[in-house]
């Protein structure tokens, strides 16, 4: 899938729906795959981004030791992965090779993109807060790119591959139909 650079202010515009993202993480020769809902933009200049993080989780453990990660958003088409990326840890599985995804290099940092997703947001970690039972890592983005026929000013959610995944708790999810332009 071919992406284009967008500006990293405009980045937010890749997670204001409140979609479910898959983050992925590296430490030295390990990558490693999570899901997670509970995510959002906090800041538009410098642009950032904030991801809640349980601390028993494997990707707590190589964000907080490396300093950055990727936020990537997959398409319906992806639903499988997701929760398939939800269910299981990255201690017992490689999930990239378990969820059939690709590793691609990032713009700037070490860690691997998902190409198989249609927007990306490279992040450093910036602040780490710990917020009862979760850490809330706060993201600069440094890097953003979105696949460039499905992002124009916002997702195109009127194309089948640019409707993003919204978890309405268990395994229920919604998935968004129209554009509506006040
Ligand atoms: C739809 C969905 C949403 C999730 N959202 C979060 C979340 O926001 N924060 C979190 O810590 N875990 C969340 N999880 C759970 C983790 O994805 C799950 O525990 C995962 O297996 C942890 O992987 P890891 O040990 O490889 O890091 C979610 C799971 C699913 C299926």
């Amino acid at each position: 899938m071919k992406k284009k650079a967008i500006s990293p202010d405009k980045g937010n515009r890749l997670i204001n729906d409140g979609c479910t993202i898959l983050v992925t993480a590296q430490l030295g020769e390990k990558s490693n795959i999570i899901t997670l809902a509970w995510q959002t933009p906090v800041s538009s200049s410098p642009p950032m981004a904030a991801i809640s993080v349980a601390p028993s989780r494997y990707s707590h453990q190589l964000i907080a030791t490396s300093g950055e990660f990727v936020i990537n958003v997959p398409p319906l088409s992806l639903l499988k992965a997701v929760v398939y990326c939800g269910s299981v840890s990255g201690r017992d599985e490689d999930k990239f090779q378990g969820a059939g995804l690709t590793a691609e290099s990032a713009a700037v940092v070490s860690v691997p993109l998902i190409a198989e997703c249609i927007g990306h947001l490279e992040c450093q970690v910036s602040q780490r807060i710990s917020a009862g039972d979760h850490t809330l890592f706060v993201g600069q983005v440094v890097a953003a790119s979105a696949a460039e026929d499905l992002f124009e000013e916002v997702w195109q959610v009127e194309d089948e591959r640019a409707k993003t995944i919204h978890h309405l708790g268990g395994s229920f999810f919604a998935a968004p139909d129209k554009i509506v332009h006040l």
